[in-house]
């Protein structure tokens, strides 16, 4: 893999579009390999911050601190797997120019996918005008101009979803 000098596996896209998934399913494929991970992912670091707010200000506060940490980890040989929604593309950037080793994983899957999806119920209630800031209904995602990988997860199993994350992973000698 990357002989122990880790990386930062960014997963960004609209809520539901399979980030959280797709980074449990990649932690486990690169654990059973023997390497050091660990996960980040928005639902739980908001969890133990519930303060944590929808704001531009704080969407990018919480980004570029979690940013943060991911580089330190990676400087111990961690493979991180970070799974955002991170809608806005500076602090996106930001996090890129602390990690050594950063790639980007543009989940690209529609927003008509995701709301049919729904799978917290969150797109009805925010169509439903009950939530605010939503991202994607009445707040902005603005899509990476050149991620170092995009996956539509829309009518592909997990497993398919996963293997064509692996490939590609292989491709970018991220993992061997
Ligand atoms: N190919 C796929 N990859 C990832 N998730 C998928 C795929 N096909 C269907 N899904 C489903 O889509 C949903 C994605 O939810 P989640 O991973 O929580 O999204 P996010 O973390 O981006 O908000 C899950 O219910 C998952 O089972
Ligand atoms: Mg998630």
């Amino acid at each position: 893999m990357t002989g122990g000098s880790g990386c930062v596996i960014w997963f960004t896209g609209l809520s539901g579009a399979g980030k959280s998934t797709l980074a449990e399913a990649l932690g486990g494929y690169i654990r059973s390999r023997g390497e050091k991970v660990e996960l980040l992912d928005g639902d739980i670091v908001r969890k133990v911050f519930p303060q944590t707010g929808f704001s531009k200000k704080e969407r990018d506060e919480h980004i570029r601190r979690m940013g943060y940490l991911a580089s330190i980890l990676e400087r111990n040989g961690v493979f991180v797997i970070a799974s955002f929604i991170s809608p806005y593309r500076e602090s996106r950037d930001f996090v890129r120019g602390l990690c050594k080793n950063f790639v980007e994983v543009y989940v690209s899957t529609s927003l008509a996918e995701c709301e049919k999806r729904d799978v917290k119920g969150l797109y009805r209630r925010a169509r439903a005008g009950e939530i605010s800031s939503f991202t994607g209904i009445d707040d902005p995602y603005e899509v990476p101009p050149s991620p170092e990988i995009t996956i539509d997860t829309a009518g592909e199993s997990v497993e398919e979803s996963l293997e064509s994350l692996v490939n590609k992973l292989k491709s970018l000698n991220i993992l061997e």
